[in-house]
């Protein structure tokens, strides 16, 4: 099949917020314990964080990270996570029906995350606390000294602020699932008054507001005009969540590709929503999306609401292993986002480690790369810059919910300092190779090839395992010839592609 793809250097879409390559750690499972942190590991750093883990973090190249929940944080008191380990109390968390140690709490993760060079984007309990717990946990992050919350953060020995910047006014308070779930007048008014007093304290914060916890909830739409309808004048974004699934009733590869267009509908339809809140007030002021929470999740779900007998510390929950076609479809969720990068902001891949993660670890043993790491990786490594409006003209298929779709997406983004372009691209197709012609208008005559990537494998069912860690990784992709503006190559059936020219 052949396809086209053409850019302008003068049709811009945006510049790329780079926290679009945010991750998520919630306290989950071997998320946080086993994940990231496990003192006894031959790699644990004198903190007891896992270097092992730590080092392919950083090739992941997140720039972001979400914490404590999640779930997770609805029922969260934060001071149980601070202050010397041997008093820190042992809880039921009943989000994840596990016992909770607090050995990693709100310290400890901050050094983690400045070690990684990560930007932190904590959350505030508005499940079981509130606006109070809310006001004094942000004093005792943010606030430089001299008061008893920010002496007591020092008293902990740490004695400079940590400068939080991003905020999530709670986690999926829609969700029957959650603790102490909300109606939406409920929540907007929570949020309003919660990030009233948290603006107070630190007026340097930016706040998330929760939108529905996914695109099919019952209530999506009303729940975001609702709660927008209360706090719209203090929040700066509103969240999305999205996990794809393969369905039973409709198993095919080529359905479950169509999620990045269902996606890219329920980012659109949320922009929608939250300016047509603008609208009625006749506001200038834009509400932008923080996707906080993303990734393929379908096989381990287990149990209603994940009930498990025994409260277990660190249990195996939501390990997920993933293949080839999940690889795929994250490649293509990228290049999607990408092309929303006008109002999506932040996004984090969920999670990190083990929950649902690209990195896979064995407790005391190794840690490795799951299949979904590869696209992560490249993508966050070379999108820097200007997001171009990418043309396509490609043949395709008839979904039964998303209508016509091309077999290709595609995403370009050209960084003017270093004069790069980097474009992503997804060959939906199945069986056939794709020839690819790609114009790139006004990016400076000659362009010449930097880097290019392949990711590709005759099984869409092929896994990283501990045993075989390294089965899925990208490979070279070659025969790209390169005339003037006009660059052609053959994406291979079923393969995700970055091409990085200069
Ligand atoms: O990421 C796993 C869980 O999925 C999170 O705790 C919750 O916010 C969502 O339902």
């Amino acid at each position: 099949i052949e396809a086209h793809l053409t850019v302008d250097r003068d049709f811009e879409i945006g510049p790329l917020d780079r926290r679009l390559f945010g991750v998520f750690v919630e306290h989950l499972g071997r998320c946080v314990y086993t994940g990231i942190y496990e003192p006894d590991h031959p790699t644990a750093d004198a903190d007891g964080f896992r270097q092992d883990v730590a080092g392919l973090t950083r090739e992941l190249g997140a720039t972001l990270v979400r914490y404590p929940g999640g779930n997770f944080m609805s029922g969260y008191d934060w001071e149980d996570g601070v202050g010397p380990h041997d008093q820190r109390p042992t809880r039921l968390d009943l989000a994840w029906f596990s016992t909770e140690t607090n050995q990693v709490g709100t310290n400890e993760f901050m050094s983690w995350c400045k070690q990684q060079g990560m930007e932190p984007m904590f959350g505030v309990n508005l499940g079981t606390r509130g606006a109070d717990e809310a006001r004094q946990y942000l004093e005792y992050c943010n606030h430089p000294g001299g008061t008893t919350r920010s002496e007591l953060r020092r008293s902990h020995g740490v004695d400079a602020p940590h400068a939080i910047k991003l905020w999530c006014l709670g986690n999926e308070m829609d969700g029957p699932w959650q603790i102490c779930r909300k109606t939406p007048d409920e929540y907007g008014r929570l949020a309003l008054e919660t990030g009233k007093l948290m603006k107070m304290v630190d007026a340097s914060i930016e706040l998330a507001a929760c939108g529905s916890s996914a695109y099919d909830m019952p209530s999506y739409g009303v729940w975001e005009d609702r709660v927008l309808e209360h706090c719209f004048e203090v929040v700066d974004y509103l969240s999305l969540h999205s996990y794809f699934v393969k369905p039973p009733n409709d198993p095919s590869t080529a359905s479950f590709f169509a999620q990045i267009e269902s996606n890219a509908r329920y980012i659109e339809a949320t922009v929608a929503v939250v300016d047509a809140v603008a609208a009625r007030r006749h506001s200038a002021k834009r509400i932008m999306l923080s996707f906080d929470e993303w990734n393929v999740w379908y096989r381990a779900r287990h149990g209603e609401h994940m009930k498990q007998e025994g409260w277990p510390q660190a249990p195996s929950l939501l390990e997920e292993v993933y293949n080839v076609e999940d690889a795929l479809l994250i490649g293509g969720m990228l290049t999607m986002m990408i092309n929303h990068a006008d109002r999506v902001k932040v996004a984090c891949l969920a999670q990190l480690v083990n929950v649902i993660g690209p990195i896979m670890t064995a407790p005391g043993g190794p840690a490795w790369r799951q299949t979904i790491f590869h696209p992560f990786a490249l993508t966050a490594r070379h999108a820097h810059g200007m997001v171009l409006r990418a043309v396509i003209r490609s043949p395709g298929w008839t979904d039964a919910k998303q209508g016509e779709l091309p077999y290709l997406c595609a995403s370009v983004v050209h960084e003017a300092a270093s004069g790069k372009t980097a474009i992503f691209l997804l060959n939906r197709n199945l069986e056939q190779e794709m020839a690819l012609t790609v114009n790139l208008r006004g990016l400076g005559g000659e362009q010449r090839l930097i880097e290019a990537q392949q990711l590709q494998h005759a099984d869409l069912q092929a896994c990283n395992t501990e045993a075989e860690p390294d089965k899925v990784r990208p490979a070279p992709l070659a025969g790209i010839v390169i005339e003037g503006e006009t660059l052609r190559v053959r994406l291979q059936a079923a393969s995700w592609n970055v091409i990085v020219t200069k």
